[in-house]
C-alpha cells in the first residue's frame, strides 16, 4: 500500500482503461470455453434433432436458437394453448425480423420449418438432446425428468433451463445422472448472448463438452458453473438487488439508486428492471422461502408488498415508479415513496442521506465478494468467466470490464476495506471472502490468480 492514496474513481474510467476493460472481455469470452479439467479430446456427442419442454418464453427462445443454426426441434407443451401461443410467438419474432430487414422471408421459411409443435412428451424419444423449460418448481421439473428416463433414447443428453435449482436434486430422480446437466439460457434466449452450462456432480466430460460446443455454434459465450443456488450469474445478481433494496429501506429512493447505477453505465438501474420485468416473479417462491430462511441476518421484503400493493411494475401501471398509459417512461411517485419512508419508520430505521458512491460500492461489492466465494468453492473455474458472464447476460457496463476486473483495477485491499466496514455495519451479508482476505494478506490480485492457475 503507497503511502498517499490516490481515491479510484469508481464511475469514470480513463480511455486507457476502457481499451483495457474490451481486451479483457475479449480474452474472457475466449477464456470461457477452456475446461483444464476435461480429459483431452473429450469427443462430441451428436445433437441432430432437440426438444424443448416447455413452450413459454424461454422454450420458444431456445427452439429458435437452435433453428437458426439449422436444428431441428420439436417444441413439447402440456398445455395446448400454451404451445399455441409459444409457436405463435416464434413466428411473430421471425416475422418481425423479416420486417426489421434482419432476416429473409426464405430464411424465416426454412427456420420456421424446423419447428415442430407437439402436446406429447413421448415425442422426446428421438431427440438427441432435450431442454426443459417448464415453471421453476422443482417437483415439476423432477416429475418430468423421471417421464424423460424413460422415454429418451439411450445417450440422449437431459438439459435443464432452471435458474438455479439443485440440479444434482433433478439428476437424482434419473437413472442417468451421467447425462443430465444445466443449459440456462436468458432471456430472451434466441438474442441474448450468455449460456451458462451447469455440470452436475455426476455429468459426464462429453455431456459438458458437446454443450459448451453447442452454445458457440449458437453464436453465444457458453460459461461453465457448478451446482450452487443461482450457479455463478444469478448467485451475484442476489447480492446486488438485496443490496439495493437494503439501501432504500436505509435511505435511498429507487430513482436514486436508479441514477448511481446509470451513471456508472448501465442501460436501465435495478428498480426501473423489476418494473419492467414484473415484480411478482418470483414472487410464490420468495413467500414460501420466508418460513424456512435464516434468522441470523436481515431479509427485504419489499418487492413481496409492492405486489401485495398491486404495484406489479409497467404492466399495472405502477410499481417502483409510476408510469401514463401506454408509455414505459418512469415516473417518481411520491405515493410509493411515502410508503417507503412509513415502512423505514416501521422496521425502526434512522433513513440516513447516501452518497453516490456508497450506493455504488453496495450494489457492486456484494457481488464481488460472491465472487471470491464462487472461485473458492469452484462454482466458477477463473475470475474471467464471472466477469463474461456479468458483461454478456446481466448489463454489466462493458467499459468496466466486469465485476472482478473492476475490483482489481479498485485495488483488491480497498475493496476489502470497504467489505470490512460494510460487515462491522451491517453484519452477516458482508462476512468477507477468504479468498479476498487471502489474496489481500499476498498482495495479489484476481488476474494473478487467474495467471497462476492458467
Ligand atoms: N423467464 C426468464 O427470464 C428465465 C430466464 C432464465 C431461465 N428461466 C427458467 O426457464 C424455465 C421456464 O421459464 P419461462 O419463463 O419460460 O416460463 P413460462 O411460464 O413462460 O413457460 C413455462 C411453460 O411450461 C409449460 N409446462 C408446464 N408444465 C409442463 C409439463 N408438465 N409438460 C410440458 N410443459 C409444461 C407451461 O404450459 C408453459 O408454457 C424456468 O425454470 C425458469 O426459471 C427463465
Amino acid at each position: 500500500m503507497t503511502a498517499v492514496e490516490t481515491p479510484v474513481d469508481l464511475f469514470a474510467v480513463t480511455g486507457e482503461e476502457r481499451e483495457r476493460a474490451e481486451a479483457h472481455a475479449r480474452f474472457a469470452a475466449a477464456e470461457a470455453a477452456r475446461i483444464p479439467d476435461l480429459p483431452a479430446g473429450t469427443p462430441l456427442r451428436p445433437v441432430r434433432s432437440v426438444a424443448v419442454i416447455g413452450a413459454g418464453t424461454m422454450g420458444g427462445g431456445i427452439a429458435m436458437a437452435l433453428a437458426n443454426i439449422g436444428i431441428p426441434v420439436t417444441l413439447v407443451d402440456s398445455d395446448a394453448q400454451g404451445l399455441e401461443r409459444g409457436l405463435a410467438r416464434v413466428k411473430d419474432n421471425y416475422a418481425g425480423s423479416v420486417a426489421r430487414g434482419k432476416l429473409s422471408a426464405q430464411d424465416m421459411e426454412r427456420r420456421l420449418a424446423l419447428v415442430h409443435g407437439s402436446l406429447r412428451i413421448e415425442d422426446v424419444a428421438a431427440a438427441d438432446l432435450v431442454i426443459e423449460a417448464v415453471f421453476e418448481d422443482l417437483a415439476l421439473k423432477q416429475q418430468i425428468f423421471r417421464r424423460l428416463d424413460a422415454l429418451a433414447r439411450p445417450g440422449a443428453i437431459l438439459a435443464t433451463n432452471t435458474s438455479g435449482l439443485d440440479i444434482d436434486e433433478i439428476a437424482a430422480v434419473t437413472n442417468r445422472p451421467q447425462d443430465v446437466v444445466g443449459a440456462h439460457f436468458f432471456s430472451p434466449a434466441h438474442v441474448m448472448k450468455l449460456l451458462e452450462v451447469v455440470r452436475a456432480a455426476r455429468t459426464a466430460p462429453d455431456v459438458i463438452s458437446t454443450l459448451m460446443d453447442l452454445g458457440r455454434r449458437m453464436g453465444k459465450v457458453a460459461v461453465l458453473a457448478r451446482v450452487y443456488p443461482g450457479f455463478i450469474g444469478n448467485a451475484l445478481f442476489r447480492n446486488y438487488t438485496r443490496e439495493a433494496h437494503f439501501l432504500v429501506e436505509d435511505g435511498a429512493l429507487p430513482h436514486e439508486v436508479d441514477a448511481v447505477l446509470r451513471k456508472f453505465g448501465y442501460a436501465m438501474g435495478i428498480f426501473a428492471v423489476h418494473d419492467m420485468a414484473g415484480n411478482d416473479v418470483g414472487y410464490q417462491t420468495r413467500k414460501a422461502q420466508m418460513a424456512t430462511r435464516p434468522t441470523d441476518r436481515r431479509w427485504n421484503d419489499l418487492i413481496l408488498k409492492l405486489c401485495d400493493l398491486g404495484r406489479l411494475g409497467q404492466k399495472s401501471g405502477k410499481g417502483w415508479y409510476r408510469y401514463e398509459p401506454g408509455d414505459r417512461t418512469p415516473h417518481r411517485d411520491p405515493e410509493l415513496e411515502d410508503f417507503i419512508v412509513a415502512e423505514s419508520a416501521r422496521m425502526g430505521i434512522v433513513r440516513q442521506p447516501m452518497s453516490e458512491e456508497e450506493i455504488l460500492k453496495r450494489c457492486l461489492y456484494g457481488m464481488i465478494n460472491e465472487g471470491a466465494k464462487l472461485l473458492e468453492l469452484g462454482v466458477a473455474q477463473r475470475p474471467s468467466d464471472i466477469d463474461i458472464t456479468y458483461l454478456t447476460g446481466y448489463g454489466f457496463p462493458a467499459h468496466h470490464g466486469g465485476p472482478m476486473f473492476l475490483a482489481d483495477r479498485v485495488g483488491l485491499d480497498r475493496v476489502l476495506a470497504d467489505i470490512r466496514r460494510l460487515h462491522a455495519r451491517y453484519g452477516d451479508w458482508w462476512q468477507p471472502a477468504p479468498l479476498l482476505e487471502r489474496l489481500v494478506r499476498e498482495g495479489r490480485s484476481f488476474t494473478d490468480l487467474q495467471s497462476a492457475a492458467a
